[in-house]
C-alpha cells in the first residue's frame, strides 16, 4: 500500500549569504518575487498538492515567518475599519488551520541533512515532502503535485530533476539514471555536488522531495559529506536498492531565488505576466 503524503518539511534556517546584505536582516525566505515572499509561494504549492501538516526548520533570525502564517490583528483591524475588504482578504490569505503549521530550531548550521533530521519527530515514521524555499519553480501544476501524482503510482522516494549544462553539476545532487517511462527516471545512484569530469549524468536535484521515513536513520548517523556539511544527497543514497528510487523530471520554469540573477528572473518572469504589471515590463524590456 502506497501512503499518502500529508506532511512537509521546509528547511528555512539557511544564513542566506549569497544576498547580503538584504539578509541580514530578513530571511532569505522571505524575500518577494512581485508581492508574494517565496516561504508563501512554497507553502501553496504544498497545499496544492493536498499536503497540508507542515513543518518549518528554522534558525537564529527567522521568526518573521511564524508572524507570516499568523493574525497580523492591528493590521487586520485598521484595514477592517477602513473598510479595505480585498487588502484584508490576501493579509488573511496565509492563515491555515490552527496547528498545521509547526516550527523546531536547528540549533547549529551542519547542513541540509542534518535540517531534515532536525524534522524527525514531527515525521514520526510516514513517509513525507521537503521542499526547498529559494528553489522557487514556476508551472501549473505545482511541482509537488506532479510528484505526488506520479509517487501514487509508483511509491517509495522521489526527487524532482532538471538537465543542467555540464559545467553545472558541481552545483547540485546528481542521478545515476536508469530506465526512462516517461517523465520518471530510475535513480541508479545519487552524488552531491560532482564535479563536470566525475558527474555521472547532468540530471540535476533541484529542492523538491518524497522521502521515506527510513531516511532519518540514515540521516542519524550524522555522516559529513560534500562541504563538510551533513547532505540529505548521502542519505538519499543508502536507499537506492531498497526502495524504489525516482527522479521526476518535472514541468516547469526554476529560479534559483538564493542567487541575485535567479531571483531577478523570477521577478522579471511574474511581472511579465502579471496583468497589472505586465504592459510596464515590456515596454521597459524592448529597450534592452
Ligand atoms: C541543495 C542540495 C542539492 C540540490 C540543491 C537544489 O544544495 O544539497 O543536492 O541539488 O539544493 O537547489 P544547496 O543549493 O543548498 O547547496
Amino acid at each position: 500500500m502506497i501512503e499518502p503524503i500529508k506532511k512537509i518539511v521546509f528547511p528555512v534556517a539557511g544564513l542566506g549569504t549569497r544576498f547580503l546584505p538584504a539578509t541580514k536582516a530578513i530571511p532569505k525566505e522571505m524575500l518577494p518575487v512581485l508581492d508574494k515572499p517565496l516561504i508563501q509561494y512554497a507553502v501553496e504549492e504544498a497545499l496544492e498538492a493536498g499536503i497540508d501538516q507542515i513543518m518549518l526548520v528554522t534558525g537564529r533570525n527567522k521568526q518573521v515567518m511564524e508572524d507570516h502564517f499568523d493574525h497580523a490583528f492591528e493590521l487586520e483591524k485598521i484595514l477592517d475599519e477602513k473598510g479595505k475588504s480585498e487588502a484584508l482578504a490576501i493579509s488573511k490569505s496565509m492563515l491555515l488551520p490552527e496547528g498545521s503549521i509547526q516550527y523546531v530550531r536547528q540549533m547549529q548550521p551542519k547542513g541540509l541533512g542534518h535540517a531534515i533530521w532536525c524534522a524527525r519527530h514531527f515525521v514520526n515514521g510516514s513517509p513525507f515532502a521537503v521542499a526547498l524555499p529559494d528553489d522557487l519553480i514556476l508551472g501549473k501544476p505545482g511541482t509537488l503535485k506532479q510528484m505526488v501524482e506520479a509517487y501514487e503510482k509508483v511509491g517509495g522516494n522521489m526527487v524532482a530533476t532538471m538537465d543542467v549544462a555540464r559545467e553545472k553539476t558541481s552545483s547540485y545532487g546528481v542521478i545515476t539514471p536508469g530506465k526512462r517511462s516517461g517523465k520518471l527516471i530510475e535513480i541508479k545512484g545519487l552524488v552531491e555536488k560532482p564535479a563536470p569530469e566525475t558527474a555521472p549524468s547532468t540530471e540535476a536535484v533541484v529542492g523538491r522531495y518524497i522521502l521515506q521515513s527510513e531516511v532519518m536513520e540514515h540521516l542519524s548517523a550524522k555522516q559529513i559529506g560534500a562541504g563538510g556539511e551533513i547532505q540529505l544527497t548521502d542519505a538519499m543514497a543508502k536507499l537506492i536498492g531498497s526502495q524504489p528510487f525516482h527522479a521526476l523530471n518535472f514541468d516547469g520554469e526554476r529560479f534559483d531565488c538564493g542567487s541575485k540573477v535567479g531571483w531577478l528572473m523570477a521577478n522579471i518572469s511574474m511581472a511579465a505576466q502579471d496583468p497589472s504589471t505586465k504592459s510596464r515590463i515590456k515596454e521597459l524590456t524592448q529597450n534592452w
